[in-house]
């Protein structure tokens, strides 16, 4: 799995939102770096911990400004946080009861992967759209 490198095609407007994107982005590819170099389960799991403890950082920390600014697709947005959620701590229980067989580190690497680019370029942007019509500065 090709590393994802942070350009202004991810920037959503927003400094502060896309500075802890490109620490999401760092993690994805540090899982994705310890899947194919050393396929060590400890090692994966450490790096999907840092995953998961980021993403609830900057989830909350995105959710916060929804709400400062009144955001009208907050129960949407955050629901899409949550089921991601959901999905990162499925994969340590999936990557400890199958170990770091190549077909779930590849099922698990496409889906971080597209899940991330998706949803910063999706909805990430378009929340970045409206803070910025709100006049928000971070
Ligand atoms: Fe940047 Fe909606 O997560």
């Amino acid at each position: 799995m090709p590393r994802i490198e942070w350009d202004e095609s991810f920037s959503v407007g927003i400094d502060l939102i896309n500075e802890q994107h490109k620490m999401l982005i760092e993690r994805t590819n540090a899982i994705s770096e310890a899947v194919e170099t050393t396929r060590g389960l400890e090692k994966i799991l450490q790096t999907l911990s840092f995953m998961i403890e980021y993403t609830e950082f900057h989830f909350s920390a995105e959710e916060k400004v929804m709400i400062d600014n009144d955001y009208p697709r907050f129960v949407e947005h955050h629901k899409l946080h949550e089921d991601f959620k959901k999905r990162l701590n499925q994969m340590v229980q999936d990557f400890e009861e199958e170990g770091a067989t190549t077909d779930l580190s590849k099922e698990i690497m496409t889906y971080l992967t597209n899940w991330l680019v998706n949803h910063i370029k999706g909805i990430d942007t378009e929340l970045g759209k409206i803070l910025q019509e709100k006049g928000f500065v971070s």
